[in-house]
């Protein structure tokens, strides 16, 4: 398994672009199997799970290139209605094609997601949505099936604003016949995306970026082809080691995703300037503690909580770091203590205590974002840190490595 090797306390300067958005580009190419001629995808990045969504389509039966960040996905011989363990397991996103494959071919069967690093994430708000439309669903040997002649529009209120669970309903809701009216339904910008690419699909989507969806099911869709959005978590993550190394710039970027991260940022006394399509983060003096509590968007995103943890181990003064949309996923706290961090978990809040400096070590990976707060430990300790299990960051960041160094970052990878 691969490591990466960090020689801490070299400042960061210059610039680097942000990849598309992973959480984004994964229900669109779930939304891609609704189409039944070909749909090109650009600003698509190389990560794991973008690869094991590729692979998942081809099982499915579409036809996929994939090259210089632009994915052709050809849906017209998609035969196959059916996600497997193997893949499911490795990646909970792959749930996203039980929507579509439902719509496209009234019975589906996709592997129930295991949990995750941070404990069981279940699925049940999706299911749930889809019996609403008229879905029967079972579980057999550990599969869902779900069976529909034909989805009929309703009203759905989910308990929380789930992404996964309104990007499943919206796409499966879109050909349905009639109205779907979500309530409490995310905002993330991902899923803003996922309901504009479906209209540019043909659906009759409104509401998007509310916490209402209005969906006016359409006979069919048409492939059509979207440039995916900037990756808003992969911006956030470089933004909190330039708050600590140095003044950078990220290009590519649509600020305006991140007001609450800048907010927060501009707390702990560091400089924001910001263009239509770059941020440049200039470091305090000295970095204040600031409390977080993360929230569903537009509120402090629960992706960027390691990230934010990692900035506060060497903040003046104790910050506090609340997770309400998962009250577990701290894997990452003590890894972060293994440098020297000072952190204690009581329930779902992290209290950081700020010390002088971390100091390298090993320390080992659990799972995308966690595995970020250690590479961002790496690049403020004294010494060298390795980061290993180094597949988890490699689900959720391109290159990571190569962006840091070229910004000045003492980073590289080692096969071990
Ligand atoms: C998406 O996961 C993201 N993944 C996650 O990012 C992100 O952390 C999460 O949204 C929250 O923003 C992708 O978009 C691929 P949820 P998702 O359904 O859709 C509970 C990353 O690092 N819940 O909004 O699975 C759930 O347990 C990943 O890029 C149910 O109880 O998240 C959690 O507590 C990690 N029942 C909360 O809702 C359900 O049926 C939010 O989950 C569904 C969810």
């Amino acid at each position: 398994m691969d490591k990466i090797i960090i020689e801490g306390q070299n400042s960061l300067s210059g610039s680097v672009p942000i990849s598309g958005a992973k959480n984004a580009v994964l229900p669109i190419m779930a939304a891609a199997l609704m189409g039944k001629g070909r749909a090109t995808i650009t600003r698509v990045p190389d990560l794991r799970d973008t690869r094991t969504m590729i692979r998942l389509m081809e099982i499915i039966g579409a036809v996929c290139e994939y090259e210089n960040g632009t994915l052709t996905v050809d849906g017209s011989i998609v035969d196959n209605p059916e996600a497997p363990y193997e893949l499911v397991k490795t990646m909970r996103a792959s749930f996203y094609v039980l929507g579509p494959l439902l719509a496209r071919f009234g019975e589906v069967r996709v592997s129930l997601p295991g949990g995750c690093a941070w404990g069981p994430r279940p699925v049940d708000f999706h299911l749930k949505g889809l019996e609403k439309l008229g879905a029967k669903i079972t579980l057999e040997n550990g599969y869902i099936i779900a069976r529909s002649k034909r989805l009929q529009g309703s009203e759905i209120q989910f308990e929380f604003p789930s992404v996964g669970a309104t990007g499943n309903i919206v796409m499966a809701a879109a050909t349905a016949a009639g109205t779907t009216i979500i309530r409490n339904a995310a905002r993330e910008p991902e899923i803003v995306q996922l309901c504009d690419y479906l209209n540019q699909m043909g659906s009759n989507i409104s509401g998007q970026g509310t916490t209402t969806l209005i969906i006016k099911g359409v006979e069919s869709l048409e492939s059509a082809d979207i440039a995916v959005i900037p990756d808003r978590i992969e911006t956030g993550t470089f933004l909190t080691a330039g708050a600590l190394l140095g003044e950078i710039t990220l290009k590519d970027v649509y600020p305006h995703h991140l007001d609450s991260v800048l907010m927060k940022l501009k707390e702990a006394g560091c400089t924001i300037r910001t263009t239509a399509d770059t941020i440049t983060i200039s470091p305090a003096d000295s970095i204040q503690a600031v409390d977080i509590t993360t929230a569903v968007y537009p509120g402090f995103p629960t992706d960027l909580q390691a990230q934010w943890i990692a900035l506060m181990t060497l903040a003046r003064g104790s910050s506090m770091v609340t997770d309400t949309v998962y009250h577990d996923r701290f894997s990452h706290i003590p890894e972060l203590n293994r440098l020297g961090a000072n952190i204690r978990v009581d329930q779902n809040t992290a209290f950081v205590r700020g010390v002088k400096n971390l100091v390298g070590a090993p320390v080992m990976s659990t799972d995308i974002r966690a595995s970020a707060s250690l590479i961002i430990g790496g690049l403020i300790a004294k010494g060298t840190t390795e980061v290993n299990r180094v597949y988890h960051i490699d689900r959720g960041y391109e290159q990571i490595e190569d962006k840091f160094s070229a910004l000045g970052a003492k980073i590289w990878r080692e096969s071990a």
